[in-house]
């Protein structure tokens, strides 16, 4: 699984979205480290508090089925079908990354010519880990 095929299931994610109140569509693929590919999508809520983002929804897709070694994801976002810039994951999602992921996990924030690569550390520094402070 290249990034440049990733971020394709990403932009076709992103037209699954169920976004009534802001009309921004996300999507995300997650690459296992089997190479099943999960795809989600934001899904928001009238409540706007229960609304699940695209990331989040891919890694609860894939944990239910068992997985738990993920490689990287790909993301995008925007408004009518658009990308409008890198998309960078939002602060819980990243924390639902830490979860499962380590340092080395690799985002690919998607633009409208190609994608920027980052790995879990440069977005999330000094996270609160399993590991370190869990015990697990
Ligand atoms: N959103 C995501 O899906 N992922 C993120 O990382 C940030 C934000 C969604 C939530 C909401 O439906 C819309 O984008 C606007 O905030």
């Amino acid at each position: 699984m290249t990034p440049e095929k990733l971020a394709e299931l990403a932009k076709e994610a992103m037209t699954h979205a169920y976004v009534p109140y802001s009309g921004y569509q996300v999507g995300a693929a997650l690459l296992c480290a089997d190479g099943t590919v999960y795809q989600g999508c934001n899904i928001e809520n009238a409540a706007y508090g229960p609304t699940n983002c695209a990331e989040r929804t891919a890694f609860f897709k894939a944990v239910y089925d068992g997985h738990r070694d993920f490689v990287s994801i790909a993301v995008c976002g925007g408004k009518g079908g658009h990308i409008t810039g890198a998309f960078p994951p939002c602060g819980v999602c990243r924390q639902v990354m830490r979860e499962f992921c380590g340092d080395d996990f690799l985002i690919y924030m998607i633009d409208e010519k190609g994608y920027e690569t980052y790995t879990l550390a440069q977005i999330l520094p000094y996270s609160f880990s399993p590991q370190k402070h869990m015990g697990m």
